[in-house]
Protein backbone atom coordinates (compact mmCIF):
# COMPACT_ATOMS: atom_id res chain seq x y z
CA UNK A 1 0.00 0.00 0.00
CA UNK A 2 2.76 2.18 0.90
CA UNK A 3 4.42 1.74 -2.35
CA UNK A 4 1.39 2.30 -4.46
CA UNK A 5 0.70 5.66 -2.76
CA UNK A 6 4.15 7.31 -2.31
CA UNK A 7 4.52 6.40 -6.48
CA UNK A 8 1.11 8.87 -6.60
CA UNK A 9 2.69 11.30 -4.20
CA UNK A 10 5.49 11.68 -6.96
CA UNK A 11 3.37 11.83 -9.60
CA UNK A 12 1.41 14.63 -8.00
CA UNK A 13 5.17 16.38 -6.89
CA UNK A 14 6.14 16.21 -10.72
CA UNK A 15 2.85 17.53 -11.99
CA UNK A 16 3.00 20.46 -9.43
CA UNK A 17 6.83 21.50 -10.80
CA UNK A 18 5.28 22.07 -14.27
CA UNK A 19 1.71 22.73 -13.69
CA UNK A 20 1.32 25.57 -10.83
CA UNK A 21 -2.48 25.14 -10.52
CA UNK A 22 -2.27 21.78 -9.00
CA UNK A 23 -1.17 23.20 -5.90
CA UNK A 24 -3.93 23.50 -4.01
CA UNK A 25 -4.96 20.10 -4.48
CA UNK A 26 -1.66 18.71 -4.70
CA UNK A 27 -0.38 15.64 -2.09
CA UNK A 28 2.71 18.46 -1.24
CA UNK A 29 4.81 15.64 0.47
CA UNK A 30 7.38 13.79 0.11
CA UNK A 31 6.88 9.88 0.94
CA UNK A 32 8.12 8.00 3.30
CA UNK A 33 10.71 5.17 3.13
CA UNK A 34 9.17 2.51 5.27
CA UNK A 35 11.54 -0.18 6.88
CA UNK A 36 10.39 -2.82 8.88
CA UNK A 37 11.72 -3.94 11.82
CA UNK A 38 9.10 -6.99 13.06
CA UNK A 39 7.48 -4.63 15.74
CA UNK A 40 4.10 -4.32 14.05
CA UNK A 41 4.73 -1.03 11.53
CA UNK A 42 7.05 0.24 10.03
CA UNK A 43 9.71 3.61 10.54
CA UNK A 44 10.85 5.81 8.06
CA UNK A 45 14.40 6.09 7.25
CA UNK A 46 16.54 9.60 6.99
CA UNK A 47 19.60 9.97 5.92
CA UNK A 48 21.40 13.27 5.23
CA UNK A 49 20.34 13.86 1.84
CA UNK A 50 16.52 12.64 2.17
CA UNK A 51 13.71 12.71 4.70
CA UNK A 52 9.89 12.48 4.13
CA UNK A 53 8.35 16.15 4.92
CA UNK A 54 5.15 17.38 4.63
CA UNK A 55 4.22 21.07 3.67
CA UNK A 56 1.92 22.91 6.29
CA UNK A 57 -1.39 23.50 5.94
CA UNK A 58 -2.20 26.16 2.90
CA UNK A 59 -5.58 27.48 2.05
CA UNK A 60 -7.69 24.66 2.46
CA UNK A 61 -10.20 25.13 -1.30
CA UNK A 62 -14.31 25.64 -0.76
CA UNK A 63 -16.26 22.75 -0.20
CA UNK A 64 -13.35 20.84 0.51
CA UNK A 65 -11.93 19.25 3.81
CA UNK A 66 -8.72 18.43 3.69
CA UNK A 67 -8.04 14.42 5.28
CA UNK A 68 -4.54 13.36 6.43
CA UNK A 69 -4.31 9.79 7.57
CA UNK A 70 -1.53 7.69 9.38
CA UNK A 71 -2.20 3.78 9.65
CA UNK A 72 -0.37 0.56 11.53
CA UNK A 73 -0.91 -0.66 7.93
CA UNK A 74 2.11 1.78 6.65
CA UNK A 75 0.29 5.22 5.69
CA UNK A 76 2.32 8.34 6.95
CA UNK A 77 1.03 11.50 6.55
CA UNK A 78 -0.97 10.57 3.42
CA UNK A 79 -3.31 13.83 2.06
CA UNK A 80 -6.48 13.77 0.20
CA UNK A 81 -9.19 16.22 -0.19
CA UNK A 82 -12.82 15.08 0.43
CA UNK A 83 -15.98 17.34 -0.45
CA UNK A 84 -17.84 18.59 2.11
CA UNK A 85 -21.51 17.59 2.30
CA UNK A 86 -21.52 14.19 0.57
CA UNK A 87 -24.11 12.18 1.72
CA UNK A 88 -23.07 8.92 0.69
CA UNK A 89 -24.03 7.63 4.04
CA UNK A 90 -27.57 6.65 5.27
CA UNK A 91 -26.11 5.67 8.40
CA UNK A 92 -22.64 6.24 9.77
CA UNK A 93 -21.26 3.67 12.28
CA UNK A 94 -20.46 7.52 14.18
CA UNK A 95 -21.99 11.35 13.89
CA UNK A 96 -19.69 14.03 15.80
CA UNK A 97 -21.65 17.03 16.16
CA UNK A 98 -19.80 20.01 16.25
CA UNK A 99 -20.74 23.00 18.92
CA UNK A 100 -18.57 26.05 18.28
CA UNK A 101 -20.33 27.95 20.23
CA UNK A 102 -18.65 25.91 23.27
CA UNK A 103 -14.98 26.46 23.60
CA UNK A 104 -12.49 25.94 26.62
CA UNK A 105 -8.59 26.14 26.72
CA UNK A 106 -6.62 27.85 24.37
CA UNK A 107 -3.41 25.56 23.05
CA UNK A 108 -0.20 26.45 23.90
CA UNK A 109 1.76 23.94 21.67
CA UNK A 110 3.67 20.88 21.33
CA UNK A 111 7.36 19.53 21.34
CA UNK A 112 9.87 17.85 22.69
CA UNK A 113 13.06 17.67 25.14
CA UNK A 114 16.83 19.12 24.29
CA UNK A 115 18.20 16.60 26.66
CA UNK A 116 22.24 16.01 27.00
CA UNK A 117 21.43 12.76 25.33
CA UNK A 118 19.75 14.12 22.33
CA UNK A 119 22.49 16.50 21.74
CA UNK A 120 24.88 13.74 22.24
CA UNK A 121 23.26 11.40 19.84
CA UNK A 122 22.92 14.33 17.56
CA UNK A 123 26.67 15.94 17.40
CA UNK A 124 27.68 11.92 16.17
CA UNK A 125 25.77 12.46 12.80
CA UNK A 126 26.81 14.24 10.07
CA UNK A 127 25.85 17.53 9.63
CA UNK A 128 23.71 17.64 7.10
CA UNK A 129 21.51 14.35 8.95
CA UNK A 130 21.51 16.85 11.95
CA UNK A 131 19.79 19.72 9.87
CA UNK A 132 17.11 16.84 8.52
CA UNK A 133 16.17 16.25 12.55
CA UNK A 134 15.92 19.46 13.23
CA UNK A 135 13.80 19.98 10.64
CA UNK A 136 11.51 17.06 10.83
CA UNK A 137 10.75 18.61 14.44
CA UNK A 138 10.89 22.41 14.59
CA UNK A 139 10.70 23.18 10.38
CA UNK A 140 7.50 23.77 8.31
CA UNK A 141 8.05 21.17 6.53
CA UNK A 142 7.95 19.04 9.97
CA UNK A 143 6.19 18.61 12.71
CA UNK A 144 6.30 23.00 13.41
CA UNK A 145 7.00 22.31 17.19
CA UNK A 146 6.41 25.20 19.02
CA UNK A 147 7.68 23.59 22.61
CA UNK A 148 11.20 22.65 23.93
CA UNK A 149 12.12 21.68 26.88
CA UNK A 150 15.98 21.28 28.72
CA UNK A 151 17.48 20.14 31.68
CA UNK A 152 19.40 22.29 34.11
CA UNK A 153 21.90 20.76 35.32
CA UNK A 154 22.36 16.72 34.66
CA UNK A 155 19.55 13.98 34.55
CA UNK A 156 19.68 10.34 33.63
CA UNK A 157 19.29 11.55 29.99
CA UNK A 158 23.07 13.03 30.21
CA UNK A 159 26.17 10.26 30.28
CA UNK A 160 27.61 11.64 33.86
CA UNK A 161 26.79 13.14 36.81
CA UNK A 162 27.38 17.11 37.11
CA UNK A 163 26.10 20.01 38.51
CA UNK A 164 27.19 23.59 37.19
CA UNK A 165 28.41 24.37 40.97
CA UNK A 166 30.47 21.38 42.46
CA UNK A 167 32.83 23.08 44.50
CA UNK A 168 31.43 22.17 47.75
CA UNK A 169 30.72 25.41 49.92
CA UNK A 170 30.54 27.74 47.32
CA UNK A 171 27.41 29.88 48.44
CA UNK A 172 28.05 33.02 46.85
CA UNK A 173 28.22 30.23 43.50
CA UNK A 174 31.28 31.91 42.14
CA UNK A 175 32.00 29.00 40.52
CA UNK A 176 28.92 28.39 38.47
CA UNK A 177 29.49 27.52 34.57
CA UNK A 178 28.02 25.97 32.07
CA UNK A 179 29.32 22.89 31.23
CA UNK A 180 30.27 21.09 27.37
CA UNK A 181 26.93 19.55 27.11
CA UNK A 182 25.01 23.06 27.13
CA UNK A 183 27.09 24.17 24.52
CA UNK A 184 25.93 21.37 22.33
CA UNK A 185 22.33 22.14 23.73
CA UNK A 186 22.29 25.54 22.65
CA UNK A 187 23.97 24.72 19.25
CA UNK A 188 20.88 22.63 18.32
CA UNK A 189 18.39 24.84 20.03
CA UNK A 190 19.53 28.06 17.86
CA UNK A 191 19.16 25.82 14.76
CA UNK A 192 15.54 24.96 16.36
CA UNK A 193 14.96 28.75 16.54
CA UNK A 194 15.93 29.90 13.51
CA UNK A 195 13.21 27.14 12.09
CA UNK A 196 10.54 28.42 13.89
CA UNK A 197 11.38 31.63 15.79
CA UNK A 198 8.19 31.23 17.94
CA UNK A 199 9.70 28.22 20.54
CA UNK A 200 8.38 28.40 23.91
CA UNK A 201 11.70 27.09 25.66
CA UNK A 202 11.61 25.69 29.22
CA UNK A 203 13.94 24.63 31.34
CA UNK A 204 13.95 21.53 34.73
CA UNK A 205 16.04 20.89 37.30
CA UNK A 206 16.40 17.62 38.63
CA UNK A 207 18.91 18.46 41.53
CA UNK A 208 20.69 20.91 43.49
CA UNK A 209 24.98 20.46 43.57
CA UNK A 210 25.41 17.53 46.17
CA UNK A 211 26.90 19.77 48.90
CA UNK A 212 23.25 21.87 49.15
CA UNK A 213 21.17 18.45 49.94
CA UNK A 214 20.66 16.51 53.36
CA UNK A 215 22.00 13.36 51.88
CA UNK A 216 25.23 14.68 49.65
CA UNK A 217 24.31 13.13 46.75
CA UNK A 218 22.71 13.62 42.95
CA UNK A 219 20.05 10.76 43.45
CA UNK A 220 18.51 8.78 46.12
CA UNK A 221 16.40 10.29 49.22
CA UNK A 222 17.41 13.54 49.79
CA UNK A 223 16.08 17.06 50.02
CA UNK A 224 17.17 20.92 49.91
CA UNK A 225 19.06 21.75 53.06
CA UNK A 226 16.89 24.74 54.09
CA UNK A 227 20.17 27.36 54.62
CA UNK A 228 20.60 26.64 50.77
CA UNK A 229 17.29 27.17 49.84
CA UNK A 230 18.72 31.25 48.54
CA UNK A 231 21.65 30.00 46.68
CA UNK A 232 19.53 27.51 44.54
CA UNK A 233 17.16 30.15 43.48
CA UNK A 234 20.29 32.26 42.92
CA UNK A 235 21.14 29.42 41.11
CA UNK A 236 18.06 29.23 38.53
CA UNK A 237 19.20 33.10 37.89
CA UNK A 238 22.99 32.47 36.88
CA UNK A 239 21.72 29.63 34.57
CA UNK A 240 19.17 32.13 32.97
CA UNK A 241 21.61 34.85 32.59
CA UNK A 242 24.32 31.88 31.07
CA UNK A 243 22.06 30.64 28.49
CA UNK A 244 21.56 34.25 27.43
CA UNK A 245 24.83 35.50 26.56
CA UNK A 246 24.80 32.34 24.53
CA UNK A 247 21.90 33.92 22.68
CA UNK A 248 18.89 31.50 24.48
CA UNK A 249 16.07 33.15 26.30
CA UNK A 250 13.77 31.00 28.31
CA UNK A 251 9.88 31.31 28.75
CA UNK A 252 9.67 29.15 31.75
CA UNK A 253 11.45 27.36 34.36
CA UNK A 254 9.90 24.32 36.47
CA UNK A 255 10.40 24.88 40.48
CA UNK A 256 11.72 20.83 39.83
CA UNK A 257 11.29 17.86 37.71
CA UNK A 258 9.11 14.93 39.93
CA UNK A 259 9.99 16.60 43.55
CA UNK A 260 8.39 13.29 44.47
CA UNK A 261 11.30 11.03 43.31
CA UNK A 262 13.64 12.63 45.97
CA UNK A 263 11.41 11.52 48.82
CA UNK A 264 10.97 7.88 47.63
CA UNK A 265 13.83 5.67 49.17
CA UNK A 266 16.62 5.17 47.18
CA UNK A 267 15.55 6.73 43.95
CA UNK A 268 18.32 5.82 41.02
CA UNK A 269 18.54 8.83 39.51
CA UNK A 270 18.97 12.67 39.66
CA UNK A 271 16.45 13.68 41.79
CA UNK A 272 15.48 16.18 44.80
CA UNK A 273 12.57 15.95 47.09
CA UNK A 274 10.15 18.23 47.77
CA UNK A 275 6.93 18.03 49.94
CA UNK A 276 4.25 20.47 47.80
CA UNK A 277 4.33 22.80 51.41
CA UNK A 278 8.58 22.88 50.74
CA UNK A 279 7.86 23.93 47.17
CA UNK A 280 5.61 26.45 48.41
CA UNK A 281 7.59 28.00 51.03
CA UNK A 282 10.78 28.15 48.54
CA UNK A 283 8.45 29.73 46.12
CA UNK A 284 7.22 32.33 48.21
CA UNK A 285 10.61 33.61 49.83
CA UNK A 286 13.27 32.54 47.44
CA UNK A 287 12.86 31.51 43.30
CA UNK A 288 9.30 34.04 43.46
CA UNK A 289 11.34 37.15 44.20
CA UNK A 290 14.71 36.44 43.37
CA UNK A 291 13.13 35.85 39.42
CA UNK A 292 10.67 38.81 40.26
CA UNK A 293 13.66 40.94 41.04
CA UNK A 294 15.91 39.79 37.85
CA UNK A 295 16.28 40.83 34.75
CA UNK A 296 14.35 37.06 33.87
CA UNK A 297 10.95 38.69 36.01
CA UNK A 298 9.09 37.86 32.95
CA UNK A 299 10.15 34.02 33.10
CA UNK A 300 7.16 31.98 34.25
CA UNK A 301 7.34 29.78 36.97
CA UNK A 302 5.80 26.16 36.65
CA UNK A 303 4.70 23.94 39.75
CA UNK A 304 4.41 20.07 40.12
CA UNK A 305 6.57 18.79 36.88
CA UNK A 306 5.27 15.30 38.33
CA UNK A 307 2.25 12.92 38.04
CA UNK A 308 -1.12 13.67 37.47
CA UNK A 309 -2.51 11.94 40.71
CA UNK A 310 -0.89 14.71 42.82
CA UNK A 311 -2.38 17.55 40.64
CA UNK A 312 -5.07 18.92 43.18
CA UNK A 313 -3.12 17.75 46.53
CA UNK A 314 0.00 19.69 45.25
CA UNK A 315 -1.98 22.82 43.66
CA UNK A 316 -4.02 23.15 46.88
CA UNK A 317 -1.29 23.12 49.01
CA UNK A 318 0.89 25.72 46.71
CA UNK A 319 -1.81 27.93 45.24
CA UNK A 320 -4.15 28.13 48.01
CA UNK A 321 -1.15 30.48 49.08
CA UNK A 322 -1.87 33.69 47.26
CA UNK A 323 1.94 35.12 48.45
CA UNK A 324 3.51 31.98 46.50
CA UNK A 325 0.50 31.69 43.81
CA UNK A 326 1.24 35.35 42.83
CA UNK A 327 4.95 34.20 40.70
CA UNK A 328 3.14 30.94 39.46
CA UNK A 329 1.67 30.68 35.66
CA UNK A 330 1.30 26.93 35.35
CA UNK A 331 1.35 23.06 36.44
CA UNK A 332 3.29 20.79 34.59
CA UNK A 333 2.01 16.84 34.20
CA UNK A 334 4.00 14.20 33.26
CA UNK A 335 2.63 11.30 31.95
CA UNK A 336 3.72 7.78 33.62
CA UNK A 337 0.55 8.09 36.11
CA UNK A 338 -2.28 8.55 33.26
CA UNK A 339 -3.54 5.32 34.34
CA UNK A 340 -5.55 7.32 36.93
CA UNK A 341 -8.75 9.08 35.87
CA UNK A 342 -8.68 12.78 33.84
CA UNK A 343 -11.08 14.00 36.23
CA UNK A 344 -8.55 14.95 38.33
CA UNK A 345 -7.63 17.18 35.66
CA UNK A 346 -11.08 18.72 35.67
CA UNK A 347 -10.79 19.21 39.12
CA UNK A 348 -7.68 21.03 39.28
CA UNK A 349 -9.02 23.42 36.22
CA UNK A 350 -12.18 24.11 38.08
CA UNK A 351 -10.13 24.99 41.22
CA UNK A 352 -7.43 26.97 39.41
CA UNK A 353 -8.76 28.09 36.24
CA UNK A 354 -6.04 31.41 36.16
CA UNK A 355 -3.22 28.25 36.24
CA UNK A 356 -2.79 26.08 32.54
CA UNK A 357 -1.69 22.82 32.75
CA UNK A 358 1.15 21.32 30.48
CA UNK A 359 1.82 18.00 29.42
CA UNK A 360 5.84 18.81 30.68
CA UNK A 361 7.06 14.76 30.03
CA UNK A 362 5.94 11.36 28.41
CA UNK A 363 7.92 8.71 26.95
CA UNK A 364 7.57 4.50 26.90
CA UNK A 365 9.80 2.27 27.08
CA UNK A 366 10.94 3.34 31.01
CA UNK A 367 9.15 -0.07 32.48
CA UNK A 368 11.38 -3.20 32.37
CA UNK A 369 8.63 -5.43 31.67
CA UNK A 370 9.29 -3.51 28.18
CA UNK A 371 11.86 -2.84 25.70
CA UNK A 372 13.52 0.43 25.73
CA UNK A 373 13.71 1.21 21.27
CA UNK A 374 10.71 -1.11 19.45
CA UNK A 375 11.29 0.30 15.86
CA UNK A 376 7.99 0.28 14.26
CA UNK A 377 5.71 -0.20 17.14
CA UNK A 378 2.24 1.24 16.06
CA UNK A 379 0.95 0.61 19.34
CA UNK A 380 3.20 3.18 20.56
CA UNK A 381 1.75 6.06 18.67
CA UNK A 382 -1.43 5.06 19.44
CA UNK A 383 -0.34 5.22 23.36
CA UNK A 384 0.71 8.61 22.61
CA UNK A 385 -2.20 10.52 20.56
CA UNK A 386 -4.59 8.64 23.09
CA UNK A 387 -3.29 10.55 25.85
CA UNK A 388 -2.55 13.81 24.20
CA UNK A 389 -6.04 13.68 23.23
CA UNK A 390 -7.01 12.43 26.57
CA UNK A 391 -5.44 15.57 28.01
CA UNK A 392 -6.46 18.09 25.57
CA UNK A 393 -9.47 17.10 26.35
CA UNK A 394 -9.51 18.00 30.09
CA UNK A 395 -7.89 21.62 30.02
CA UNK A 396 -4.15 20.15 29.39
CA UNK A 397 -2.77 23.17 26.86
CA UNK A 398 -0.49 21.37 25.62
CA UNK A 399 2.30 18.59 25.28
CA UNK A 400 5.69 18.19 25.70
CA UNK A 401 7.84 15.10 24.48
CA UNK A 402 10.63 13.66 26.34
CA UNK A 403 14.16 13.19 24.48
CA UNK A 404 14.25 14.20 20.90
CA UNK A 405 16.98 11.76 19.99
CA UNK A 406 18.05 8.97 20.93
CA UNK A 407 20.27 6.16 20.03
CA UNK A 408 19.32 2.23 19.25
CA UNK A 409 19.59 1.56 22.26
CA UNK A 410 17.75 3.99 23.61
CA UNK A 411 20.45 5.91 25.68
CA UNK A 412 23.05 6.95 26.62
CA UNK A 413 21.46 7.21 29.74
CA UNK A 414 24.02 6.93 32.79
CA UNK A 415 21.81 5.31 35.12
CA UNK A 416 20.65 2.59 32.94
CA UNK A 417 16.92 4.32 32.36
CA UNK A 418 17.13 3.62 28.58
CA UNK A 419 13.63 4.27 26.52
CA UNK A 420 12.24 4.74 23.35
CA UNK A 421 11.86 8.12 21.35
CA UNK A 422 9.80 9.47 18.26
CA UNK A 423 13.23 9.91 16.47
CA UNK A 424 16.04 6.73 16.87
CA UNK A 425 19.59 7.26 15.12
CA UNK A 426 21.96 4.29 14.43
CA UNK A 427 25.29 6.16 14.57
CA UNK A 428 27.45 4.11 12.70
CA UNK A 429 25.41 3.78 9.31
CA UNK A 430 24.49 7.49 9.83
CA UNK A 431 20.96 6.89 9.94
CA UNK A 432 17.41 8.10 11.62
CA UNK A 433 14.50 6.31 11.91
CA UNK A 434 11.03 8.56 12.27
CA UNK A 435 8.82 6.32 14.99
CA UNK A 436 5.55 6.12 14.14
CA UNK A 437 5.13 8.04 17.31
CA UNK A 438 6.72 10.65 15.44
CA UNK A 439 3.83 11.19 13.07
CA UNK A 440 1.11 10.71 16.03
CA UNK A 441 2.43 13.92 17.56
CA UNK A 442 2.37 15.42 14.47
CA UNK A 443 -1.10 15.33 13.67
CA UNK A 444 -1.75 17.31 16.28
CA UNK A 445 1.24 19.85 16.50
CA UNK A 446 0.96 20.42 12.98
CA UNK A 447 -2.44 21.23 12.72
CA UNK A 448 -3.11 22.86 16.30
CA UNK A 449 -1.06 25.94 16.57
CA UNK A 450 -0.95 28.15 18.91
CA UNK A 451 -3.56 29.88 20.04
CA UNK A 452 -6.20 27.38 18.76
CA UNK A 453 -9.25 26.87 21.24
CA UNK A 454 -11.06 23.86 22.21
CA UNK A 455 -14.29 23.48 20.82
CA UNK A 456 -17.80 21.06 21.90
CA UNK A 457 -18.70 18.26 19.94
CA UNK A 458 -21.49 15.03 20.74
CA UNK A 459 -21.49 11.70 20.11
CA UNK A 460 -23.95 9.61 20.99
CA UNK A 461 -21.90 6.35 20.68
CA UNK A 462 -18.39 6.96 19.55
CA UNK A 463 -17.44 3.27 19.26
CA UNK A 464 -14.25 3.97 21.10
CA UNK A 465 -12.98 6.54 18.93
CA UNK A 466 -10.42 9.14 20.63
CA UNK A 467 -11.98 12.65 19.25
CA UNK A 468 -10.62 16.13 19.55
CA UNK A 469 -11.73 19.19 18.19
CA UNK A 470 -9.71 22.49 17.99
CA UNK A 471 -10.94 25.67 16.22
CA UNK A 472 -7.42 27.53 14.93
CA UNK A 473 -7.10 31.33 14.71
CA UNK A 474 -7.34 31.54 11.29
CA UNK A 475 -10.58 29.56 12.21
CA UNK A 476 -9.85 26.44 10.45
CA UNK A 477 -11.77 23.83 11.96
CA UNK A 478 -9.44 20.52 13.08
CA UNK A 479 -10.75 17.41 13.95
CA UNK A 480 -7.86 14.52 15.27
CA UNK A 481 -9.44 11.18 15.60
CA UNK A 482 -8.04 7.92 16.70
CA UNK A 483 -9.23 4.24 16.06
CA UNK A 484 -7.53 1.81 18.15
CA UNK A 485 -10.44 -0.78 17.26
CA UNK A 486 -9.67 -3.61 14.69
CA UNK A 487 -12.29 -2.92 12.48
CA UNK A 488 -13.05 0.18 10.14
CA UNK A 489 -15.46 2.69 11.25
CA UNK A 490 -17.37 5.50 8.92
CA UNK A 491 -17.77 8.44 10.38
CA UNK A 492 -20.08 11.29 9.44
CA UNK A 493 -18.82 14.98 10.96
CA UNK A 494 -21.83 17.35 11.46
CA UNK A 495 -21.37 20.43 11.76
CA UNK A 496 -23.57 23.24 13.67
CA UNK A 497 -23.69 25.17 10.10
CA UNK A 498 -25.20 22.30 8.05
CA UNK A 499 -21.42 21.12 6.81
CA UNK A 500 -21.49 17.40 6.75
CA UNK A 501 -18.39 15.78 6.53
CA UNK A 502 -18.10 11.39 5.56
CA UNK A 503 -14.86 9.67 6.26
CA UNK A 504 -14.08 6.02 6.76
CA UNK A 505 -11.54 5.43 9.60
CA UNK A 506 -9.56 2.61 8.87
CA UNK A 507 -8.83 -0.04 11.62
CA UNK A 508 -5.69 1.15 13.74
CA UNK A 509 -5.74 4.72 12.02
CA UNK A 510 -4.95 8.11 12.99
CA UNK A 511 -6.90 11.01 11.15
CA UNK A 512 -6.43 14.90 11.09
CA UNK A 513 -9.32 16.49 9.25
CA UNK A 514 -9.49 19.89 8.81
CA UNK A 515 -11.93 22.43 7.20
C1 LIG B 1 -18.03 10.44 -0.10
O1 LIG B 1 -17.92 9.64 1.09
C2 LIG B 1 -17.60 8.29 0.87
C3 LIG B 1 -17.61 7.58 2.20
O2 LIG B 1 -16.64 8.08 3.08
C4 LIG B 1 -16.25 8.19 0.16
O3 LIG B 1 -16.01 6.86 -0.17
C5 LIG B 1 -16.29 9.03 -1.12
O4 LIG B 1 -15.00 9.04 -1.69
C6 LIG B 1 -16.69 10.45 -0.81
N1 LIG B 1 -16.77 11.24 -2.03
C7 LIG B 1 -16.23 12.46 -2.11
C8 LIG B 1 -16.38 13.15 -3.44
O5 LIG B 1 -15.64 13.00 -1.19
C1 LIG C 1 -23.60 24.34 22.21
O1 LIG C 1 -22.89 24.78 23.35
C2 LIG C 1 -23.51 25.86 24.01
C3 LIG C 1 -22.54 26.37 25.07
O2 LIG C 1 -22.14 25.33 25.93
C4 LIG C 1 -24.84 25.40 24.57
O3 LIG C 1 -25.48 26.48 25.21
C5 LIG C 1 -25.71 24.88 23.42
O4 LIG C 1 -26.89 24.32 23.95
C6 LIG C 1 -24.97 23.84 22.61
N1 LIG C 1 -25.72 23.51 21.42
C7 LIG C 1 -26.13 22.30 21.14
C8 LIG C 1 -26.88 22.15 19.86
O5 LIG C 1 -25.91 21.35 21.87
C1 LIG D 1 17.92 1.46 50.38
O1 LIG D 1 19.31 1.30 50.45
C2 LIG D 1 19.77 0.94 51.75
C3 LIG D 1 21.30 0.97 51.75
O2 LIG D 1 21.81 0.37 50.61
C4 LIG D 1 19.21 -0.43 52.09
O3 LIG D 1 19.62 -0.81 53.39
C5 LIG D 1 17.69 -0.36 52.05
O4 LIG D 1 17.13 -1.63 52.25
C6 LIG D 1 17.20 0.19 50.71
N1 LIG D 1 15.77 0.43 50.78
C7 LIG D 1 14.93 0.07 49.82
C8 LIG D 1 13.49 0.41 50.05
O5 LIG D 1 15.28 -0.51 48.80
C1 LIG E 1 11.71 43.51 34.48
O1 LIG E 1 13.04 43.54 34.00
C2 LIG E 1 13.25 44.45 32.93
C3 LIG E 1 14.66 44.21 32.39
O2 LIG E 1 15.60 44.26 33.40
C4 LIG E 1 13.02 45.86 33.45
O3 LIG E 1 13.21 46.81 32.42
C5 LIG E 1 11.60 45.97 33.99
O4 LIG E 1 11.39 47.21 34.57
C6 LIG E 1 11.33 44.87 35.01
N1 LIG E 1 9.90 44.86 35.34
C7 LIG E 1 9.47 44.80 36.59
C8 LIG E 1 7.97 44.78 36.76
O5 LIG E 1 10.21 44.73 37.54
C1 LIG F 1 26.28 4.85 19.14
O1 LIG F 1 25.11 4.14 19.46
C2 LIG F 1 25.32 3.01 20.29
C3 LIG F 1 23.98 2.31 20.43
O2 LIG F 1 23.57 1.84 19.19
C4 LIG F 1 25.87 3.43 21.62
O3 LIG F 1 26.12 2.31 22.42
C5 LIG F 1 27.14 4.23 21.40
O4 LIG F 1 27.56 4.75 22.64
C6 LIG F 1 26.90 5.38 20.43
N1 LIG F 1 28.17 6.02 20.10
C7 LIG F 1 28.34 7.33 20.22
C8 LIG F 1 29.68 7.85 19.85
O5 LIG F 1 27.45 8.09 20.59
C1 LIG G 1 -12.66 34.32 12.19
O1 LIG G 1 -14.05 34.45 12.38
C2 LIG G 1 -14.41 35.56 13.20
C3 LIG G 1 -15.89 35.50 13.49
O2 LIG G 1 -16.61 35.16 12.35
C4 LIG G 1 -13.98 36.85 12.49
O3 LIG G 1 -14.28 37.95 13.28
C5 LIG G 1 -12.47 36.81 12.23
O4 LIG G 1 -12.06 37.93 11.48
C6 LIG G 1 -12.07 35.55 11.49
N1 LIG G 1 -10.62 35.45 11.47
C7 LIG G 1 -9.93 35.11 10.40
C8 LIG G 1 -8.44 35.06 10.53
O5 LIG G 1 -10.47 34.82 9.34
Amino acid sequence: MCTVVSLVSIVRMKALTFVGIVVALSNAKTPCQPRDFGHGSVVCLCTADYCDTLEPLGPIPNNKFYHLVSSQDGERFEVSYGEIGNHSLDLPDVVIRINKTETFQKILGFGGAFTDSTALNLAVLSKDLQRQILKAYYGKNGLEYNLGRTNMGSCDFSSRLYSYDDVEGDVSLDHFALVEEDNLKIRYIKEAQKLNPDIKLFASPWTAPKWMKTNNQFFGQGSLRTEFYPAWATYFVKFLEEYEKLGVQFWAVTAQNEPLDGILPNFSFNCMGWTPGQQRDWIKNNLGPTLASSKFNQTKIIILDDQRPLIVIWARAVLRDPDAAKYISGIGLHWYGDIYPPTILEQAHKEFPEYFLLGTEACIGSNPLEEAVLLGSWNRAERYASDIIQDLNHWVTGWTDWNLVLDLEGGPNWAGNTVDAPIIVDNVTDRAYKQPMYYALGHFSKFIPRDSVRIGFESEDSKGLHVLAVQRPDNVTVLVILNQNDVSISVAIQDSQNKRIEVSVGQHSLHTIAY
